[in-house]
C-alpha cells in the first residue's frame, strides 16, 4: 500500500479489498451453500478433505481435489454423476460418511456439481504444477497458459471426469463353483491383503490416502462399502477400487470372476459391529488383534 495519498484513505482500503477479491478468486472453486452447510466441516471448504472435523476421522473424509471417487460402476473406473449421487444418498458403511437422503434432489444435484468441480480443480492444479516443474510456465498460474495448453487442460479435465458406460457383469451365476473360487482367492493373492481366512490384513502394512495406514477389508464380518450382491463383488474384483490398494483383476475370465464372487459370498457373515473412528485406526496400525 505504498501509494497511500495523504487525506485519501479510500485508496489503500479499495486496493486491499480488490487484492482480497483476487486472492479469493485465485484460490479455487467456490462450492454451493449446501456444500458449505453440510459437507465442508469434514471435506473442507476447498474440497481437500481438511475440514475441521477430519482430524478425528478414520478413514479421513475424501479429498475431492486429490483422490478419485471410489464408488465407480463405469467400465473405465470413473464415477458417473449417478454413482456420486448414489454414494451421497446412501453414505458409506463403516465410516463417518452418513446418508444424506434427507436433502432434496435439487440440493444433491448441486453437491454432485460441487464434487465434480473440485475434481476438475485438482486436475488443473496438478497440470499447472507439472508445467511449472518442467519450466514450460514460470508459476502455476492458469493465466500463463497458451490457448493450446488451455485446450489440453480442458481435454484432460474432461477425460478424467467422464465415465464410460457401466461395466456389464457376466449374465448368470448358475455354474458358480465356490471351491474353485477358494483356490483362486489364493492363486490371485487376495489372501496376502485380506488374510487366509478373509478377516483382513493384520500384520501387513498398506498405505492409503493422505499417507495413512490402511486395513484391507475384513471380508467376513465387516459391512462392505460399495454393495452387497455377487454382482457388486464381481465389479469390485474386476475394476478394483480407484484410489486404494484394492487392485483391478483384469485377466480373470468371466467364469473365474463368478467363482471368486461365489466364494466371497460363502465367506461372508456380516455382524453389524460398527467400529469407532479410533478403533478403526488402531486396527489399521496393527494394535488390535482379531476377535472371534
Ligand atoms: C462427518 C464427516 C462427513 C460429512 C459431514 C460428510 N462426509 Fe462425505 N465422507 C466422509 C468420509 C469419512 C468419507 C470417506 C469414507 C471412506 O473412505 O470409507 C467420505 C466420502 C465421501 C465421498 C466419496 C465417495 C466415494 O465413493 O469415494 C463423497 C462423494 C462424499 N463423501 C460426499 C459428501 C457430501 C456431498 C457431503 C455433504 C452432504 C458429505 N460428504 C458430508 C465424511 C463426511
Ligand atoms: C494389495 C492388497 C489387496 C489385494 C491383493 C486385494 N485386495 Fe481387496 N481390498 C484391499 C483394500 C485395501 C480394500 C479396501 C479399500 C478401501 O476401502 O480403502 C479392499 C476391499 C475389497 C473388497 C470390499 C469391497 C467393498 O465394497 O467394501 C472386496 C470384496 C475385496 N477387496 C476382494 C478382493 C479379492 C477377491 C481379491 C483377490 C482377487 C482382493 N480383494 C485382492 C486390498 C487388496
Amino acid at each position: 500500500m505504498l501509494i497511500l495519498r495523504r487525506g485519501n484513505t479510500w485508496v489503500p482500503i479499495l486496493l486491499a479489498f480488490s487484492n482480497c477479491l483476487i486472492a479469493l478468486h485465485a484460490d479455487g472453486y467456490e462450492p454451493s451453500k449446501t456444500y458449505r452447510n453440510f459437507c465442508a466441516s469434514c471435506h473442507g471448504e476447498k474440497g481437500d478433505g481438511a475440514g475441521k472435523a477430519s482430524r478425528y476421522l478414520y478413514p479421513k473424509a475424501r479429498s475431492f481435489i486429490d483422490s478419485p471417487i471410489q464408488f465407480a460402476t463405469a467400465a473405465n473406473g470413473i464415477a458417473s454423476e449417478d454413482d456420486i449421487r448414489k454414494v451421497i444418498r446412501k453414505g458409506i458403511p463403516n465410516s463417518s460418511m452418513s446418508s444424506w437422503k434427507i436433502l432434496t434432489q435439487q440440493q444433491i444435484k448441486e453437491l454432485v456439481k460441487d464434487v465434480l468441480a473440485f475434481q476438475r480443480e485438482g486436475i488443473k492444479r496438478k497440470y499447472l504444477n507439472l508445467l511449472t516443474n518442467d519450466g514450460t510456465i514460470d508459476s502455476p498460474n492458469e493465466e500463463l497458459l497458451s490457448n493450446e495448453l488451455k485446450m489440453q487442460l480442458e481435454q484432460l479435465q474432461f477425460q478424467r471426469t467422464t465415465s464410460s458406460p457401466k461395466w456389464e457383469p457376466p449374465n448368470s451365476m448358475a455354474a458358480a463353483d465356490a471351491d474353485n473360487g477358494k483356490s483362486l482367492y489364493q492363486s490371485q493373492n487376495c489372501h496376502k491383503c485380506h488374510g487366509i481366512d478373509g478377516r483382513g490384513s493384520y500384520g501387513i502394512d498398506l498405505i492409503g490416502e493422505f499417507g495413512f495406514p490402511v486395513f484391507a477389508r475384513d471380508l467376513v464380518t465387516e459391512n462392505y462399502k460399495y454393495g452387497d450382491t455377487a454382482t457388486d463383488y464381481m465389479r469390485i474384483i474386476r475394476l478394483g477400487i480407484p484410489g486404494t490398494k484394492m487392485p483391478a483383476s483384469t485377466t480373470l475370465t468371466d467364469g473365474q470372476l463368478i467363482d471368486l464372487a461365489e466364494y466371497i459370498s460363502t465367506l461372508r457373515s456380516p455382524q453389524s459391529r460398527g467400529l469407532t473412528n479410533a478403533q478403526r485406526y488402531q486396527r489399521a496400525i496393527g494394535q488390535t488383534s482379531k476377535k472371534p
